[in-house]
């Protein structure tokens, strides 16, 4: 079996909408026909300031949303990356081959960075892209997959894997990106020609996981939507219908096709009204399963910790492999 690996950032306590049908639903799927690794890329996370105890809280319950969403635990490896020093050995190394101007191309880090004036930002976040290929050249993956806006990153982990081969000798699998071309990308509610994203969308613009079905049901009830009335799908002309659309088929199921004839000669009030009850619908049963989880930590730590041994046996080997390449000295 082929071998995949992704994460997604504990950022916010709750996923969003994008997280989910961007890429958990898609990683339910494939974790059955390849060997699937997920983390939650914890370290990641403070590359830009964190209270403590609230890391600590969102990364517990984005493991249960995880696993909640459909993750097995018996058919995939599920760990926290911190619990994997290997991560940021391998990346340490991955540094130092790494341009500077190279680095500095990254297009996320320039967006943030910006946002955050150079000076607030962190070398953590500068050096972002290459943890994430440390995260990735460790488990000899073949595809990543990712939703678009991460494209550039797997891309930098291409190009470390074959310049460390061809510098050292065969090392490292080199991933491709699994970008699923037909996977739901998620808009802001209230902006909907910007992705949904736990950054940079106000509360307005997100429809959360784990938020209450009424806080959800008035979210899209005020999202925007365009002039005119009919409800048909046009990313250009009407990128807020469309994205109801998007949203509604994607968690039916149902074709774009179905939902613009049920709905035509309705008004957009009428699709509003019936996407928050599918939304509550699909999250229902997950919210119910996420609470379950966090009620019992110290179970979910169990699963957690057992994931990070399993991680490790193949993350060990390869920085082994990798330190020797380099020329330290064996490990006493
Ligand atoms: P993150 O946490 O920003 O996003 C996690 C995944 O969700 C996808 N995504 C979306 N898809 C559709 N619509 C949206 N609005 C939307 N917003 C986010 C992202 O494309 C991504 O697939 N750097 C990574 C985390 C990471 C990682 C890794 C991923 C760290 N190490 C190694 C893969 C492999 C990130 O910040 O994703």
């Amino acid at each position: 079996r082929q071998r995949i690996l992704s994460g997604m950032q504990p950022s916010a306590g709750s996923l969003h909408l994008g997280n989910y049908l961007g890429a958990l639903v898609h990683w339910v799927k494939m974790q059955e026909d390849y060997d699937a690794v997920f983390f939650i890329p914890d370290l990641h996370a403070i590359t830009v300031p964190q209270d403590p105890a609230e890391l600590a809280a969102r990364t517990r319950i984005t493991a249960a949303q995880y696993i909640a969403g459909g993750v097995d635990v018996d058919k995939a490896t599920l760990f926290v990356q911190s619990h994997v020093p290997e991560h940021a050995q391998l990346a340490w190394v991955l540094n130092c081959i790494t341009g500077f101007g190279e680095a500095s191309r990254m297009t996320q880090f320039k967006d943030k960075a910006s946002k955050q004036g150079s000076e607030q930002a962190s070398v953590g976040l500068f050096t972002y892209p290459i943890l994430q290929a440390a995260d990735i050249l460790l488990y000899q993956p073949e595809g990543v997959p990712v939703g678009e806006d991460q494209r550039q990153h797997v891309e930098l982990s291409r190009d470390l894997a074959q310049r460390f081969n061809a510098r050292f000798g065969e090392t490292f699998v080199v991933p491709k990106p699994f970008i699923q071309k037909e996977s739901a990308k998620i808009y802001d509610l209230q902006n909907p020609t910007a992705k949904m994203s736990k950054s940079a969308s106000s509360p307005m613009g997100l429809v959360n996981l784990l938020d209450d079905p009424k806080v959800t049901a008035k979210r899209i009830r005020s999202a925007v939507t365009d002039t005119g009335t009919s409800i048909t799908f046009d990313r250009e002309e009407k990128p807020g219908v469309s994205n109801l659309l998007t949203i509604y088929s994607a968690l039916t199921g149902r074709s774009i096709a179905s939902l613009e004839a049920e709905y035509e000669g309705k008004m957009y009030g009428h699709l509003k009204v019936d996407l928050a009850e599918v939304v509550a619908g699909s999250l229902g049963p997950i919210q119910a399963r996420a609470a379950e989880l966090l009620d019992d930590p110290a179970e979910l730590d169990r699963l957690l910790a057992k994931g990070a041994a399993k991680a490790r046996e193949t993350a060990s080997a390869t920085l082994a492999d990798v330190y020797a390449k380099v020329g330290f000295l064996p490990t006493p």
